[in-house]
Parts: C-alpha cells; sequence; structure tokens
C-alpha cells in the first residue's frame, strides 16, 4: 500500500517505532535527537524484555514494548503480531536499532520507505554479524557504519548515509566497535529527522531521493 500521509511537515513531528534487541544507545540516540528534528519517539519495541533500552524508553517517557518470538509457531506469526504491535502506535516511520531479527518480506513490504536499518559496518561489506571482527580479520583499514532503507535482503536495501572511521594499529574488536557507535549516533538521528522533514525519501525507482536528488552512493555526512 502506498503512502497516503500527508507530507511530514503538515502532519506535526514525525512518529517514529523504534526496534531493538538490546543496549538501545541508537534508541537513546534517536531520542535526544527528538531535541532538533521534528519527530517523537512513539514506542520502542524489543525482541527481547531483558533488553536494557527497554528501560531507557521508559525513563523517557516512552511506551516501551516486549515481543519475544517463543510464543509464536514461526517467523510469519511472529511479524504478523510485530505489524499490529507497530500500528497500535501509527508511526510514519519504524527505525531498526539493533532489531536482531530477519524480517519476512511481508513485513517489509508493509513499510516500504518507512522502514530504516543501521548497520555497523560499510555496506555492501560485511552484512550479518561481527562486523568489527571481520574488519580486523581482513586487515582493512577503514570501517564505518550505514543507514539504509530495509528491503527483504538482508542488510541490502538503498543506502543513505555512510560515516567512516579509521582502523587503528592497536584496535580490538570493542575498541573499533566504540568508535563506529559514536558515527551511528550522528547519524541515525540525522537519517530519521531528514524522512522528519520530508526531505528524503525513497524514490520509485528504489534508490533514496535527498531534496528529489536521487542517491547513487551514500552521502558522507562530513561531506555536508
Ligand atoms: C548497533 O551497533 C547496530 O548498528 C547493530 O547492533 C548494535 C545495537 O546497539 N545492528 C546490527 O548489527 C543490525 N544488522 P544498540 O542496541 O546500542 O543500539
Amino acid at each position: 500500500m502506498p503512502d497516503k500521509r500527508p507530507s511530514p511537515d503538515l502532519a506535526g513531528p514525525l512518529p517514529v517505532a523504534v526496534l531493538i534487541s538490546g543496549r538501545g544507545s541508537n534508541l537513546k540516540a534517536l531520542i535526544a535527537g527528538q531535541a532538533d528534528w521534528p519527530y517523537r519517539v512513539v514506542v520502542a519495541i524489543s525482541s527481547a524484555a531483558d533488553a536494557p533500552g527497554l528501560e531507557l524508553a521508559r525513563a523517557a517517557g516512552i511506551a516501551a514494548e516486549v515481543l519475544e518470538s517463543k510464543s509464536f509457531a514461526d517467523r510469519d506469526e511472529y511479524d504478523r503480531a510485530l505489524a499490529t504491535l507497530i500500528d497500535r502506535y501509527a508511526p510514519g516511520l519504524v527505525a531498526l536499532a539493533g532489531f536482531m531479527r530477519i524480517l519476512t518480506p511481508a513485513l517489509v513490504e508493509r513499510y516500504a520507505g518507512r522502514m530504516l536499518n543501521i548497520h555497523p559496518s560499510l555496506l555492501p561489506r560485511h552484512r550479518g554479524l561481527h562486523t568489527h571482527r571481520r574488519v580486523l580479520e581482513a586487515g582493512e583499514r577503514e570501517h564505518g557504519a550505514t543507514v539504509h532503507f530495509v528491503t527483504a535482503e538482508l542488510d541490502g536495501g538503498p543506502r543513505i548515509l555512510q560515516a567512516r572511521v579509521p582502523v587503528l594499529a592497536h584496535d580490538d574488536a570493542q575498541t573499533l566497535a566504540a568508535r563506529v557507535l559514536v558515527e551511528e549516533h550522528r547519524i541515525y538521528p540525522l537519517a530519521v529527522g531528514w524522512m522528519a522533514t520530508g526531505r528524503l525519501r525513497l524514490g520509485a525507482d528504489g534508490r533514496p531521493e535527498l531534496d528529489g536528488v536521487p542517491l547513487d552512493t551514500p552521502l558522507d555526512p562530513d561531506a555536508r
């Protein structure tokens, strides 16, 4: 179904649902970003009941919901329940923030052009897990984070923003992850803010558009 919402500027702050599975530092950055951009995190939904991010949401006065997979027969059933839960909050945007589940094509399709993800690598390099370790093992000199629209291809949707960091001589996976995380917290609120101001959208040809200009390569936040 095409998105029939009026333009965000006319509709007031963009309601955002944030999906998490753990720590919630990107959720925290998105909550902080509300001070600078016309969006509001209306709910944090976690796939794990013990996710520390849930407490962050509650402390900010944001609804915190848990949907664990153990009560569902399969992925389709879980994702149907997830869509029902998300839609209860009527978000204009769904932001995956460390949501460690593979989504069904039906769920992805439902939020086409309205679902973003952040991934700790310079996509298309290093999709999936353990990106920091894999960058070190490959002897790469740079690493980073990417915000992209979500499609059915895991970590494969159209890329919007990409921030780079150097890999330093004495890095281990933890020091490298920490350097990347700083960038994650910078670029995710920026991308959500652009959605909220109507500057960013997924074009009909599948490319992201910023201010009506299609992006063939992801933007570097430092080049702006
Ligand atoms: C973040 O590094 C995020 O990029 C990553 O999980 C971490 C969640 O941390 N996401 C993925 O790997 C998705 N493929 P957080 O809970 O502190 O935001």
